[in-house]
C-alpha cells in the first residue's frame, strides 16, 4: 500500500546518504558544545544516565515516527501533516504541529549560529598563535573579551547565516549530501585524536569518574527536563527536521535501521566530546559547572600546549563549524521548503527571507552576552534569571520540542491506522513493530508527560 505522493523538492540519492544527513542533522553543537557544559553544570553521571534512558525511551521512537510521516508525507511537516490528517479523516488542524516545528526551528537556529559564531572565530583564533602556551586564565580571557564585544559575534553570527543560507539556496542534494559525506568522518577521527591526548595528558579518571558515576542526590526535576530536552535537541527530533529529511528518503530504505545508526552515531560523538573535555577540565582545575563557554575555555588549552596543536585546533574548530553548518540546514529546511509550498515562490527567495528572520532574531542572543546580559526576565516566575539565549534555549529545547515529540508519537500511534504504519515502518520483525508501537503509543507520551508534571510539582 506504499503511497504514490512525490517529494517537489529531491530525494537522497541513497539510504546511506539519508543516514549521512541525519546523522549530520544531530551532530553538531548540541554534541561537542552543549552535553558537555550541561553535564558540567548537572552533575555528570546523573545527567548522563538520565540522557541516555531519554534517548532510548523517547528520542528513537520519537525519531522513527518522524521518519514515517515525513516519507509517507512527502511535504514540509505543516503539509505533511494536513495531508496525512486528511487521509485518516482527522482534522487538519494537526498541520500546527508542523507550524510549532517552524516556529521553534528559528528560535534554535537564531541563538545556534551566534555560538557556530563562536566557533568560527576560534579557528581564526587558533590559526593566529593566541592559544600556544597560554595559562588557563589567559584562555578565559579570550573567550570574555570576545563574548563581550557584540560587533566580533554580529560579525560572526552574520556569516554563519549566509554559509547556512548558500548551502540551503543549492538544495539539499547538491549542496548538503557532499559536504557530510566528507566531513562527518573527519570529525569523528579528530574527536578520537582528542580523546587520546585527554587519556595522556589530561585527568582521564577524573574525567570517567565526573562522567559515569551518577549521584542521584544531583538530580533534581530541572535536571530531568534538561536531560529529555537534550535528547530531543542532540537527536534533533520534536521539531520537523528529521520529518522533512524522511521526505526525502527513498521508498526502499528501512526506517528502524537508519533511525538507530542515527542516533547511535550521535551518542557516541556525545560521550566521547564529554571524555575528551573533562580530562582537561580536571587536570587543570576549571570549573566543570562553568556553561556555555566551557569547551571554549578548555579545549584551547590543549591545543595551546599539544605537538602541532596549531593545526589540531585549527582542524577542530573548522570541522566543528561544518557540524553546525550541516545542523543549521536541517533547522531552517522545513521553513524554506513550506514558503516554496505555500507561495509558490523560488528557493532562492524563500531562504532568503528565512535567513533575514533568523539573523534579526539571532541578535537577541548577540546582545544577551554583553549589553543584555544583566537584564533577568520573567523575576518571580520559574524563568527567573534567565536571559534572552537561556530563554529561547529553555523554551525550545526543554519544552516545544517535547511537546512536538509527543504529538508526532500520538499521530504515528494513534491517529494513524496500524495499516499505514505498518506498511512505511515494512519492519521485518513483527515484535520490533510491536515495541515500536509500544513506545510510540505509551511509553514516550507518557514519559514526557510525567517529566513536565514533575517539573510543575504535580508528580
Ligand atoms: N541536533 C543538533 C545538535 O545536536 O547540534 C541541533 C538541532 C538540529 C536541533 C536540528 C534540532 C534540529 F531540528
Amino acid at each position: 500500500m506504499t503511497t504514490s505522493r512525490a517529494s517537489i523538492h529531491g530525494y537522497w540519492s541513497s539510504r546511506v546518504m539519508f543516514v549521512f544527513a541525519a546523522a549530520g542533522s544531530a551532530i553538531g553543537l548540541g554534541n561537542v558544545w552543549k552535553f558537555p557544559y550541561m553535564a558540567g553544570e548537572s552533575g555528570g553521571g546523573a545527567f548522563v544516565v538520565l540522557y541516555l534512558i531519554c534517548i532510548a525511551l523517547l528520542g528513537i521512537p520519537v525519531m522513527m515516527s518522524e521518519v514515517l510521516l515525513g516519507r509517507r508525507g512527502r511535504s514540509s511537516p505543516i503539509n505533511t501533516m494536513h495531508v496525512l490528517a486528511r487521509e485518516e479523516n482527522r482534522s487538519t488542524s494537526w498541520s500546527l504541529l508542523g507550524a510549532m516545528g517552524i516556529l521553534a526551528g528559528f528560535m534554535i537556529l537564531s541563538y545556534y549560529s551566534v555560538i557556530a559564531g563562536w566557533t568560527l572565530a576560534y579557528v581564526v583564533e587558533t590559526v593566529s598563535g593566541t592559544f600556544s602556551g597560554v595559562s588557563s586564565e589567559e584562555v578565559g580571557e579570550v573567550f570574555n573579551q570576545l563574548v563581550s564585544d557584540p560587533w566580533r559575534l554580529l560579525f560572526w553570527h552574520t556569516l554563519f547565516i549566509v554559509l547556512t543560507m548558500v548551502v540551503v539556496i543549492r538544495g539539499v542534494r547538491k549542496g548538503l549530501e557532499m559536504a557530510v559525506r566528507l566531513l562527518m568522518p573527519i570529525l569523528f577521527t579528530l574527536i578520537l585524536v582528542m580523546v587520546a591526548y585527554a587519556l595522556v595528558q589530561g585527568d582521564f579518571y577524573a574525567g570517567l569518574k565526573f562522567l559515569f558515576t551518577p549521584d542521584f542526590s544531583k538530580i533534581t526535576p530541572d535536571v530531568v527536563l534538561k536531560a529529555m530536552g537534550h535528547a530531543f535537541f542532540t537527536l534533533s527530533v520534536g521539531m520537523g527536521a528529521i520529518m522533512m529529511y524522511g521526505s526525502y528518503l527513498p521508498d526502499d530504505a528501512s526506517i528502524g535501521s537508519t533511525s538507530l545508526q542515527v542516533a547511535l552515531a550521535d551518542t557516541v560523538v556525545a560521550i566521547l566530546a564529554g571524555l575528551a573535555i573533562f580530562p582537561i577540565v580536571f587536570a587543570n582545575n576549571l570549573e566543570p559547572g562553568q556553561g556555555p563557554g566551557l569547551i571554549f575555555n578548555t579545549l584551547p588549552l590543549a591545543f595551546g600546549h599539544m605537538p602541532g596543536g596549531m593545526f589540531f585546533g585549527f582542524l577542530f574548530f573548522t570541522l566543528l563549524v561544518f557540524a553546525a553548518w550541516t545542523s543549521a540546514i536541517s533547522l531552517i529546511e522545513p521553513a524554506v521548503a513550506w514558503l516554496i509550498e505555500r507561495f509558490s515562490i523560488s528557493r532562492i527567495t524563500s531562504s532568503v527571507i528565512c535567513g533575514l528572520v533568523t539573523w534579526a532574531v539571532g541578535l537577541g542572543t548577540v546582545f544577551s552576552f554583553n549589553h543584555w546580559n544583566r537584564i533577568k526576565l520573567l523575576d518571580g516566575t520559574p524563568l527567573a534569571g534567565k536571559s534572552f539565549f537561556d530563554l529561547l534555549d529553555y523554551l525550545a529545547a526543554n519544552i516545544m520540542l517535547p511537546l512536538g515529540g509527543i504529538l508526532i508519537c500520538v499521530f504515528a500511534g494513534w491517529v494513524m491506522s496500524e495499516a499505514s504504519s505498518r506498511d512505511e515502518l515494512r519492519l521485518k520483525h513483527s515484535c520490533v513493530y510491536g515495541l515500536w508501537r509500544l513506545l510510540a503509543r505509551y511509553v514516550a507520551p507518557a514519559g514526557v508527560i510525567l517529566i513536565f508534571l514533575h517539573v510543575l510539582g504535580i508528580f
